[in-house]
């Protein structure tokens, strides 16, 4: 279902620039989902990625945990999947550990699962006990 979604809401990426639509599917813990596209801008750099605008939904509905996220995009090669940037990543693990699915519309059978951990070891974290507090 979750790939499902992240397949279907990629139908909707903004994307004129780019030309590269990526779709996001997040489901919280309490199995709620939320979907986002990529947005792009003609001043490029503010573009937001499809992962940005799912978690963020989801954070804005009072969601802050999340148990998996499908990331659907396609490539040209069939063995490869996308994989989130690394500023996604950093995004990501703000509200922890994660399941993450990667998905190609074209083959929904075949995905790759990963975590967040895998995907970004050794991140930047809230800081603790700072002593620039
Ligand atoms: N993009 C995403 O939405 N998610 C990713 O994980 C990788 C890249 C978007 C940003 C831009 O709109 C387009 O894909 C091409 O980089």
């Amino acid at each position: 279902m979750l790939i499902k979604r992240s397949v279907a809401v990629r139908e909707s990426a903004y994307c004129p620039y780019s030309k590269f639509k990526v779709g996001a599917a997040v489901e919280s813990v309490d199995r709620v989902v939320h979907t986002g596209t990529n947005v792009e801008n003609a001043a490029y750099s503010p573009a937001i990625c499809a992962e940005r605008i799912a978690m963020g939904s989801a954070v804005a509905s009072g969601r802050r945990q999340f148990s998996r996220i499908a990331i659907a995009a396609e490539v040209a090669d069939s063995l490869e999947f996308v994989s989130p940037c690394g500023l996604c990543r950093q995004f990501m693990s703000e509200f922890g550990e994660c399941e993450v699915i990667l998905v190609r519309p074209s083959d929904m059978e075949r995905v790759m699962v990963t975590s967040l951990d895998h995907l970004l070891p050794m991140r930047f974290d809230k800081p603790k006990d700072s002593l620039n507090n």
